[in-house]
């Protein structure tokens, strides 16, 4: 076998004209695997998938399974996630690139040197992280249960949130917590702006704004709503209101589409060359290389078991609060 590092998905090994929707169901049930997806990834492969949620509801479910194989269809750290939570068990993603900015610029090694100026405080961190700074963490949290997470710490003492700086300043006002923010972001979420966000709305009074607390706080002040990505979509589900501004990744609207088929769902525009305000790394995956992970099993997940041990205690005390 490969070693996961080295594999390289051969594209041109898949046989011309295959019905890649229909292999993907046969391998699924030969490999007695389990397919979790994230919101944000491509809507086939939303269709295809045992079960699709945010950061948090997919570690919930990776908890539970009973799967041999989790084929992982989001990004390294939730696949990661995934391993952390089943040693015992497989987990592949369709391509092992797929990271994200929030965990890739906080390594670490920088991280505990970071750290070295705050003693004392309780490290929080939001799930976007490797596993490396799981370890390094008091307790995990996502954009679901942050503000649960942070009101669980006893108020006396002192608080460092990290890796984004957005949700953390988005918590720190929702509890009244001061926090020491570790400076970094989603390069996704950051390219919505308040100019453009403020523009789309005056010219659509009739639509509310809902935007994701990865968001500048620029944006989210002009939201009506601010919430995770499941958060999101409870919320268009459940309001009378027949238009949306949706300030988050549009894979989500394939979701809120087929839960408000007679709602005006309105991707907010991004400040970024495509206007697109896709996640590059999410959208890695694909059909292809879904297919290909569950027929060759690889790319694989593996994890140094001190490592994992350490990272799941803070993954465990999250879990905890439900
Ligand atoms: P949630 O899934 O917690 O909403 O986070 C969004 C995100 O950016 C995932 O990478
Ligand atoms: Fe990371 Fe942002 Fe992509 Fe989510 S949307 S995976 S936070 S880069």
């Amino acid at each position: 076998m490969v070693d996961s590092a080295l594999y390289i998905p051969d594209l041109d090994s898949i046989p011309a004209g295959l019905d890649l929707m229909a292999e993907i169901q046969r391998l699924k049930r030969d490999r007695k695997a389990v397919l979790l997806a994230h919101y944000y990834q491509e809507p086939e492969i939303q269709d295809l998938a045992d079960f699709v949620g945010d950061s948090l509801q997919l570690s919930q479910q990776a908890a539970k399974t009973d799967a041999e194989v989790i084929a992982f269809c989001g990004v390294h750290f939730m696949a990661e996630t995934a391993k952390i939570l089943n040693p015992g068990k497989r987990v592949v993603i369709p391509d092992m690139d797929a990271g994200c900015s929030l965990a890739d610029r906080c390594p670490a090694d920088q991280f505990a040197k970071w750290l070295e100026a705050y003693p004392g405080h309780e490290v929080v961190s939001y799930i976007n992280c490797s596993a490396g700074v799981k370890a390094l963490s008091t307790v995990i949290c996502t954009s679901s249960n942050a503000v649960r997470v942070v009101e669980s710490i006893p108020k006396e003492k002192p608080i460092v949130f990290a890796p984004d700086r957005h949700l953390g300043k988005w918590v720190s006002k929702q509890t009244g917590r001061d926090m020491v923010l570790f400076p970094g972001f989603c390069i996704v979420h950051e390219q919505f702006t308040q100019r453009r966000v403020a523009a789309l709305k005056a010219q659509r009074p009739d639509a509310l704004v809902i935007a994701h607390p990865e968001c500048v706080e620029q944006v989210s002040s002009l939201a009506d709503f601010v919430g995770s990505t499941a958060a999101l979509l409870r919320f268009v589900k459940e309001r009378p209101e027949k238009a949306f501004i949706v300030a988050t990744e549009a894979g989500i609207l394939h979701q809120m589409r087929k839960a408000r088929p007679d709602a005006e769902l309105i991707p907010a525009p991004a400040d970024s060359g495509c206007n697109c305000s896709l996640c590059p790394y999410m959208k890695l995956n694909n059909l292809e290389k879904l297919y290909l992970a569950l027929r060759d099993l690889q790319p694989e997940i593996t994890l140094d078991e001190t490592l994992r041990t350490r990272a799941l205690q803070p993954l465990e005390r999250m879990l905890a609060l439900g």
